[in-house]
């Protein structure tokens, strides 16, 4: 080992043994709390599809999430619906998917 590598290991050793004497309070972690923006927003509509829509697609992420992305076709919507159901485990009824997927392209589908 050359005396370079030698002296980066000692002053690594230096760096770890000030880092492990520090004085406690450095660590103190201390409680605090914030609130969350919360949305009254549904699905337009009270067509069955809004109905599931309203019924599935809230309980994890808001009517923004949805309703901003960009205008897609039937099938992309149905692609997204079944990642929801099979990818993030929303409790979606299979006779569902369709339903709500058609919803979605008749207030965002491709004009
Ligand atoms: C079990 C929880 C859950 C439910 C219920 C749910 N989603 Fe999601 N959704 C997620 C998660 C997790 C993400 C990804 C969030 C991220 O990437 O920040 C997401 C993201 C999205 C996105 C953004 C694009 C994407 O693919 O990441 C859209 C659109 C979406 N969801 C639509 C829906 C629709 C429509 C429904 C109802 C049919 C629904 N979600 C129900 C969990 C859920």
């Amino acid at each position: 080992m050359n005396a370079r590598l030698q002296l980066v290991g000692l002053a690594s050793a230096i760096v770890a043994a000030a880092v492990l004497v520090a004085p406690a309070q450095a660590l103190t972690l201390k409680k605090d709390s914030i609130t969350l923006p919360e949305s009254t927003r549904v699905f337009p509509g009270d067509s069955a599809g809004a109905k599931a829509a309203n019924t599935y697609c809230l309980m994890c992420h808001s009517v923004g999430m949805v309703m901003n992305q960009p205008d897609l076709g039937k099938a992309a919507w149905t692609v997204e619906v079944s990642k929801m159901k099979n990818v993030f485990k929303a409790p979606i009824p299979e006779d569902q998917v369709a339903v709500i997927a058609d919803y979605l392209d008749s207030i965002k589908g491709k004009k």
